[in-house]
């Protein structure tokens, strides 16, 4: 049974490329032994993270995360159940959230700025899916 399971949050320090880097190599590491695939997205001092995959690992990676220092105040954002996988080509895709266009933020946000603690879950997610379908995913790794 596949889920997708969708959280944002904030990071304990100002991202740096290292830090990005690291859990991404993590991630790359981990997820295609759990068949876990998703994307990260980062901007500035916020994460929004995307994992699909079946329920028992999703929720335990999930668990795992949420006790991670390098980040705070994990706000779930969406967990449902799915019958395919919307983000199956990335064992963790990542999208640079600096980098996109401000046209593109104002048309789900109030503001140009990318603020997901402000933003409903089903927005986030449409414009993540606009993201994707825009090519703005930096870094494919094959899934699995
Ligand atoms: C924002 C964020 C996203 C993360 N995403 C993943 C992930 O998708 N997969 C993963 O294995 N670890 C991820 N981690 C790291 C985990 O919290 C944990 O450090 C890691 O899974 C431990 O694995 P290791 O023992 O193989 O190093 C993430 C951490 C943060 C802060």
């Amino acid at each position: 049974m596949l889920v997708r399971l969708t959280y944002a949050s904030r990071a304990a320090a100002p991202l740096t490329q290292a830090i990005v880097a690291d859990i991404l190599e993590q991630s790359r590491r981990n997820n295609p032994l759990a068949g876990i695939s998703g994307i990260l997205c980062t901007s500035g001092v916020q994460f929004v993270q995307v994992l699909e995959g079946g329920r028992d690992p999703v929720c335990e990676l999930y668990n795992r995360i949420v006790r991670d220092p390098r980040h705070s105040m994990v706000r779930l954002l969406g967990f449902e159940e799915i019958t395919e996988r919307r983000f199956g080509g990335w064992s963790m895709g990542q999208v640079d959230l600096v980098r996109v266009n401000p046209a593109l933020l104002l048309k789900y946000g109030d503001t140009a700025e990318f603020n997901p603690f402000a933003t409903s879950g089903r927005a986030t997610m449409a414009l993540l899916d606009e993201l994707i379908s825009a090519g703005a995913v930096i870094t494919r790794v094959p899934q699995i």
